[in-house]
């Protein structure tokens, strides 16, 4: 194919093992859909997982299984369109993230909402570990200090602006002033976050994903709708650097929407999540699968085989849109609405549903673990690929940039 005019796609999946229906139907179903048109990277992302606590000796045998796991999804590493790969395989990822840390303000990193999340689960964590009394009153005060900072902050935004003089005509004591001010601020950040023991790491999570996706200047990233914000950064980054070395080297990616855009967990309430324990693996046990989806929420209102049910609040029926056919979701939302049906049965149909969906995933996936040198083959063939694609995009970021020793030599001549 003709690889220079098609739009590149690239996604990146952690390493954390379970891969779930969720990851499935949100982002990786779209990705195997998107390769057969498009030019498509796929990367296994350790260098992001370990920006949180993780065992360095599981760590390989996560990333296999999560190569393994994809590979059986469908994305096929042997079709000429499509590369997996491993991100620490390729060094530029953290060199090019370096350089984008340069042009990446603090203040875009602060706001982004998944580090603020992760670092108030560690501080969380660590207080889990009070009395509930010692808990309960330390909760208490930082809910209560932090929000009069941020009010303070915010109700003096309009003056500061209003005393922020001309960048020609710099006043000394203002600055001072000033520099007091946001010192202040500043420590009372450093202890927030210091105590939650968030690393750098997790902070600059975000620039380390921009430089993901333009290392390879793709322009389409299928990937959840919990990404949106991380994209809009990698946006802000690709605009920022063409303009700031006035170059256009990077495209403005786009996220592709994936087939269902937020799967609710079996518990009905919040997003499926293997943290949350709420998930259908894409290679638990058939058996596993029916335990799980029997012991599921439903409509909380049907609470006797009698009561008519309400298929547009029951995530068992939002599941059925998507494992079983039209005509049979049809069929059990009116025996539904009419108590025909009961849960009980509903969710024994759906449970045969997904196991036959999952089915040739299983297949696969047990078939790769019994070969992994399929698996580290196809890993190292993408790995050396992407290295010549980096190399091609880290040569023109450096001559843009002014460092590389190619731009030392041609001063030299
Ligand atoms: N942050 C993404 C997630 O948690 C994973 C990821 C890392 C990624 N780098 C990427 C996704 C580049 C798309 C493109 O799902």
């Amino acid at each position: 194919m003709n690889e220079a005019k098609k739009a590149r796609v690239f996604s990146g999946i952690q390493p954390s093992g379970d891969i779930h229906i969720g990851n499935y139907l949100g982002a990786i179903k779209k990705w195997v859909d998107l390769i057969e048109e498009h030019d498509s990277i796929f990367c296994i992302v350790d260098d992001h997982a370990i920006t949180v606590e993780y065992e360095a000796k599981k760590l390989p045998e996560r990333t296999f299984e999560a190569a393994a796991a994809v590979m059986a999804c469908g994305l096929d590493p042997s079709s000429d369109n499509c590369t997996l790969f491993v991100q620490s395989h390729v060094s530029a990822h953290t060199e090019l993230t370096w350089l984008f840390n340069t042009i990446t303000p603090l203040g875009s990193l602060f706001r982004m909402t998944q580090f603020k999340e992760k670092s108030r689960n560690a501080l969380a964590k660590i207080l889990a570990k009070e009395s509930g009394e010692a808990r309960s009153t330390v909760l208490h005060e930082l809910k209560n200090t932090g929000l009069q900072t941020a009010e303070a902050i915010e109700a003096l935004r309009p003056r500061i602006e209003a005393l922020v003089p001309e960048a020609d005509e710099v006043d000394e004591g203002l600055l001072a002033a000033l520099n007091d001010g946001l010192g202040s601020v500043m420590q009372g950040l450093q202890v927030g976050l210091g105590v939650s023991g968030a690393s750098t790491g997790l902070f600059d999570y975000p620039v380390l994903q921009a430089a993901d996706i333009l290392l390879y200047r793709a322009s389409l990233v299928p990937v959840g709708e919990d990404q949106e914000q991380h994209l809009e950064l990698c946006r802000e980054i690709a605009g920022r650097f063409n303009k700031k070395f006035k170059k256009r080297i990077f495209p403005l990616a786009q996220r592709v929407p994936g087939e269902a855009p937020r799967i609710m967990g079996l518990d009905g309430k919040q997003k499926m999540s293997k943290s949350l324990n709420n998930h259908i693996g894409v290679l638990d046990p058939p058996k596993l699968v029916e335990k799980k989806i029997m012991r599921a929420f439903t409509d909380p209102q049907r609470v006797r085989r009698e009561d008519p049910g309400r298929p547009e609040v029951c995530n068992i029926h939002r599941l059925h849109r998507f494992f079983s056919s039209p005509a049979q979701a049809d069929e059990l939302d009116e025996g539904c609405r009419q108590a025909a049906i009961g849960c009980g049965d509903c969710k024994k149909i759906l449970a045969g549903n997904v196991n036959a969906a999952l089915g040739p995933i299983r297949e696969r996936a047990d078939y790769l673990k019994a070969h992994p040198g399929d698996v580290i083959d196809a890993l190292d063939q993408g790995a050396a690929r992407c290295r010549t694609l980096a190399a091609q995009t880290m040569d023109e970021v450096h001559e843009a940039m002014g460092i590389g020793s190619k731009a030392l030599h041609r001063f030299c001549k």
